[in-house]
């Protein structure tokens, strides 16, 4: 064969590959990156001179693909796949020695590797938008849920405030001219720990719809537990639940709003209550690092169903039975949490039960 045909061979074995590259990129699905760039290497392995001795590498920032693998002693050559013009990965192309030395690679097989380098680099990059796209269509379609909710509940709450506090009079009204041991009495009880219930569902609506107004001083978080521990303490033996509290410090300082504060401790103390078995027992504690104040409420309940972490802070998500609580008690403390610039997060107990950690920063 003669020099202009053997040139001429390596050319076309160049241009099918790029054709074979677009072709595959022009395929590609976000979802398998991983196929596509191994079918690019192969392709590429195939278009150099020595095809059955070159062994191609892409490297990305996730990825690491091999058409073989390959032993130390090689010779190579390089191009940078960059993203937004920033180098983020590469393509190698490996020749064994001693067989093959550095000339054993041609020119133009650098530069086909700086064309695909290139192709790579702008499927790479096809792929980053999309998925920056899609993260931004589904946080605008949570932050335009979340708006219409809040709207729907202002409104919903509103109109119940109203009629429920005259239920809520009126009943008791009745009761105090009924003599106690009359059945109807205990009737109009009923109506009452209903309406107080229904109250307490659209005080915490009113909380997500026109963001409670918030207080923030420096406060000491331990009296705040020992004051909520003292008035469940009736709970807590009705339901015969034991609590230990572990605090080692007598001041754990932090910035924050006291009465949504007590709102934390009360919603998860009672959560833990709720779900606690008879005799089992509620753990509180509270220590700090350098910057947060941490609490940890812990219980020996049933724990959570691990499909339903995510979402058991969502409003409305309840497994109570209806009638025993209206999915709002974590979201609500979420708000707060979040409004503190904290952190909470809900895990199963390495034994069993539940455990919530909330972190709160100092300033
Ligand atoms: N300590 C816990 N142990 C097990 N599951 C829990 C615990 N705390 C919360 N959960 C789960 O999270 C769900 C949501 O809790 P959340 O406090 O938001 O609502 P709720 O207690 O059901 O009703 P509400 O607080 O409005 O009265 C609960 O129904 C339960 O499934
Ligand atoms: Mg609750």
């Amino acid at each position: 064969m003669s020099i202009t045909d053997k040139a001429l061979r390596e050319r076309i074995k160049e241009l099918t590959c790029l054709y074979d590259v677009s072709s595959i990129i022009v395929n590609a699905d976000a979802d398998y990156i991983e196929d596509t760039l191994t079918a690019i290497a192969f392709s590429l392995k195939k278009a150099f001179q020595f095809g059955d001795d070159t062994e191609i590498i892409i490297t990305t920032q996730t990825l690491n693909i091999k058409t073989s693998s390959l032993q130390n002693d090689t010779v190579f050559i390089t191009s940078e796949i960059c993203l937004f013009n920033v180098p983020n990965g590469k393509i190698e192309a490996h020749l064994r020695t001693p067989k093959f030395s550095e000339q054993d690679f041609l020119n133009e097989e650098q530069l086909l590797l700086n064309s695909v380098a290139l192709k790579v680099g702008s499927l790479l990059e096809r792929i980053e938008i999309q998925n920056s796209e899609t993260s931004l269509k589904r946080q605008m379609e949570r932050a335009d849920r979340l708006s219409i909710l809040g709207e729907i509940t202002a409104g919903i709450a509103h109109e119940l405030n109203t009629p429920l506090a005259n239920i809520l009079g009126f009943a008791e009204l009745l009761k105090d001219q009924l003599d106690a041991k009359n059945s109807t009495t205990r009737d109009l009880d009923k109506i009452i720990e209903n309406a107080i219930f229904s109250r307490e569902v659209v005080k915490k609506l009113m909380f997500f719809a026109c963001e409670m107004p918030q207080e923030m001083t420096r406060v000491n978080l331990v009296p705040h537990i020992k004051n909520a521990i003292d008035l469940l303490d009736a709970t807590f033996r009705k339901e015969q639940v034991k609590y230990v509290v572990k605090i080692e410090d007598d001041i754990l300082l932090l910035k924050a709003d006291p009465i949504q504060l007590t709102q934390i401790i009360f919603n998860l103390l009672i959560n833990a209550i709720y779900f606690s078995p008879v005799y089992g027992l509620v753990t509180v504690t509270a220590y700090q690092t350098k910057r947060d104040i941490v609490l940890k409420i812990s219980d020996e309940g049933i724990g959570f169903q691990i499909e339903d972490l995510d979402k058991i802070f969502q409003p409305f998500f309840t497994t109570k039975p209806i009638g025993d609580g209206a999915g709002l008690g974590l979201s609500v403390v979420h708000g707060i949490v979040a409004s503190h610039k904290g952190k909470i997060s809900a895990e199963n107990n390495k034994n069993k039960g539940a455990i919530f950690t909330v972190m709160l920063p100092k300033e």
